[in-house]
């Protein structure tokens, strides 16, 4: 496995494997990894002849407060990982080769309008972030195709929209979110847990399956169906921030009789800030 921190390396690389003709894909993280990033290693293999990963805290997608400095980085125990897994590049920048001028959003591309609502009411400005640092990294990796996990399910569709609007050559597949045995989905933000809040955290998912196998039985009154759901979780103790039940691919509130969409949420246990969806 290559590892290579500046992009003049990065594209030294890339452009060798293009004058070979090599299919490249690309899974960008902010490392610490753990199966859930594995998962979409192995899909993005699956997907092309070479294999990036970026390892990368971007520092425009927290908000002030949020836990960017203390974001775990654990890059030596990441890069065995990748290299174990099959990865061919790993591409570990410094903020300077991300943000050559200055450390703030690219303005040039506002959010796509499925980006609002849901985390943007509790993280503003989180989106811009990832929208700005994933076209940054796009335009150096310059892929085929790029893999996401569906646990973060509106940055999933964020990226998807601005692929789209603008036309970028570069296919995005998703991957379903791995969990622990008893459901809790995996996230690196999980450490933050006490044991007992450890314990209560896979309350999250299945509050979130019987919302979707409500919905899937017939039940209507949606708006009931979250505000008892944030009501269940609070009484196990998070601080919810939503639970939606939104459309797949538009992420519009679920029009009445559709049984077919996504219930996603937010909330808080403890220090650890939690998000997880159900597809339905
Ligand atoms: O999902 C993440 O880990 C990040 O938001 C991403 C896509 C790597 C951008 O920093």
């Amino acid at each position: 496995m290559w590892a290579v921190t500046g992009p003049g390396d990065l594209g030294a690389r890339i452009a060798s494997w293009r004058a070979g003709g090599r299919r490249i894909a690309f899974v960008p993280t902010m490392g610490n990894l753990h199966a859930g990033h594995l998962a979409l290693v192995q899909r993005a293999r699956a997907l092309a002849e070479r294999v990036v990963v970026s390892v990368f805290v971007n520092p425009t997608q927290f908000a002030p407060g949020e836990d960017y400095d203390s974001y775990p980085r654990t890059l030596e125990a990441d890069r065995r990982r990748l290299e174990a897994a099959g990865v061919d590049l790993l591409f570990a920048p410094e903020v300077r080769a991300i943000y050559p001028h200055a450390v703030q959003i690219d303005a040039s591309y506002p959010v796509p309008t499925v980006g609002q609502g849901l985390e943007d009411a509790f993280r503003p400005g989180f989106f811009s972030g990832v929208i700005t640092v994933v076209k940054r990294l796009f335009d150096l990796v310059a892929p085929d195709v790029a893999v996401f996990g569906e646990k973060d399910y509106q940055q999933l569709c964020v990226v998807r929209a601005m692929v789209r609007e603008l036309g970028l050559p570069i296919d995005i597949a998703s991957v379903e979110t791995v969990r622990e045995a008893d459901g809790l989905a995996l996230s690196s933000r999980n450490q933050y847990l006490s044991a007992h809040e450890r314990e209560i955290a896979p309350q999250l998912q299945r509050t979130l399956r019987e919302v979707a196998a409500a919905v899937g039985a017939g039940e209507t009154a949606f708006a009931r169906l979250e505000s008892q759901a944030m009501e269940r979780l609070r009484g196990v103790g998070f601080v919810p921030d939503y639970v939606c039940l939104r459309a797949v691919e538009t992420l519009r509130p679920l029009a009445v009789g559709a049984r077919a969409g996504v219930v996603l949420a937010a909330a808080r246990l403890g220090r650890a800030r939690l998000i997880d969806n159900v597809i339905f």
